[in-house]
């Protein structure tokens, strides 16, 4: 099977063939056309993390292709709470889908789910390690909002805020920036949460130009796009220890307007954490047009329905299962 298990999978030819089919994917995801190139077809959305928009922008992007969803939600729902190995697992949910997506809390994770699978597996998340969809919708992103200012992806000055050591978007993104070379790239989280070395090191190796600091406005000013994450705090040893970083870097209007760049674009995997003590990405920021993170979540179907096609292999097929709108 061709599974995705890592951006590590992606080369840049790869990438841009993805992205032209995501492309495609717009009216069909708008609603203006409807395809039903996958009908008969099974997806496995396994999910054994907590997950929104992974999750459902899945599911719903197979389903906007014609096929249908099964899905399980949360560990102690299913047999890995009475100790079923994850092999087990897959040869069983292969039997029964045509491919398979899975979120798991363990690193390595779906590298071993897909050693027992019979069909392509991708991976929605395996703990701090990757999250490759994730980053391939926040790279079509940078581009597509780097193309509204008559900018290319070669324009790109990148800030990375909050928690770069466990942000496991942000580690799968150095890696696909990594495929690049000469951008701008600040790094800037608590010292105690620094993104790890070896993506420093990838960004380093590409040519780019790589600041670090545990400042919020050393970040700020010379970014035309700013990547915000979450305070990660279901992979720290403690809940003490997590609530040590709560609310470290809050972007908010008055920082907005104060430290960044007139078009500045705000992007976040999301889910931002929207309780008081944290709120690192406020709510008075809902109205500027530099907030593209609903833009983000909308390009995740895109993404998401591409690569369905590619791995299923009927890209070039949409048309000819085109069904008219009946709504
Ligand atoms: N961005 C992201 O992975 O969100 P969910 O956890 O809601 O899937």
């Amino acid at each position: 099977g061709q599974h995705v298990l890592s951006v590590k999978d992606f080369n840049l030819e790869l990438i841009n063939d993805l992205f032209q089919v995501a492309d495609q994917m717009r009216p069909y995801a708008g609603r203006q056309k409807v395809t039903r190139v996958l009908e008969g077809a099974i997806l496995g959305n396994m999910f054994f993390e907590p997950s929104t928009r992974t999750r459902v922008s899945f599911g719903c992007a197979f389903n906007l292709l014609g096929g249908e969803v099964r899905e399980t939600t949360g560990l102690s729902s299913s047999a890995l709470a009475k100790g079923e190995s994850l092999y087990d697992t897959a040869q069983v949910l292969s039997g029964y889908s045509d491919i398979i997506c899975m979120r798991h809390p363990d690193a390595g994770s779906a590298a071993e789910f897909a050693i027992g699978s019979r069909v392509p597996v991708i991976n929605g998340g395996d703990g701090p390690n990757e999250h490759p969809t994730q980053a391939l919708l926040d790279l079509y992103t940078i581009q597509k909002e780097l193309a509204t200012q008559g900018k290319s992806i070669q324009d790109l000055s990148l800030t990375m805020l909050g928690d770069l050591k466990h942000g496991r978007t942000v580690h799968s993104l150095c890696q696909l920036l990594s495929l690049y070379r000469g951008l701008k790239i600040q790094l800037v989280s608590p010292q105690a949460l620094a993104m790890p070395t070896e993506y420093v090191d990838m960004l380093e190796n590409a040519g780019h130009q790589v600041q670090i600091s545990d400042k919020l406005d050393d970040g700020l000013p010379s970014a035309n796009v700013i990547y915000q994450t979450r305070i990660q705090e279901e992979r720290f040893a403690t809940q003490a220890e997590a609530n040590r970083y709560r609310g470290y870097f809050r972007l908010n209007k008055q920082v907005y307007f104060e430290h960044c760049q007139p078009k500045a674009v705000i992007m976040h995997p999301l889910p931002r954490d929207s309780r008081n003590d944290a709120n690192e990405l406020d709510n008075d920021l809902n109205f500027e047009p530099g907030l593209a993170i609903f833009r983000q979540t909308d390009n995740g179907i895109l993404v998401r329905m591409a690569l369905f096609a590619c791995i299923l292999g009927v890209e070039d097929q949409l048309s000819k299962y085109e069904r008219a709108v009946n709504w």
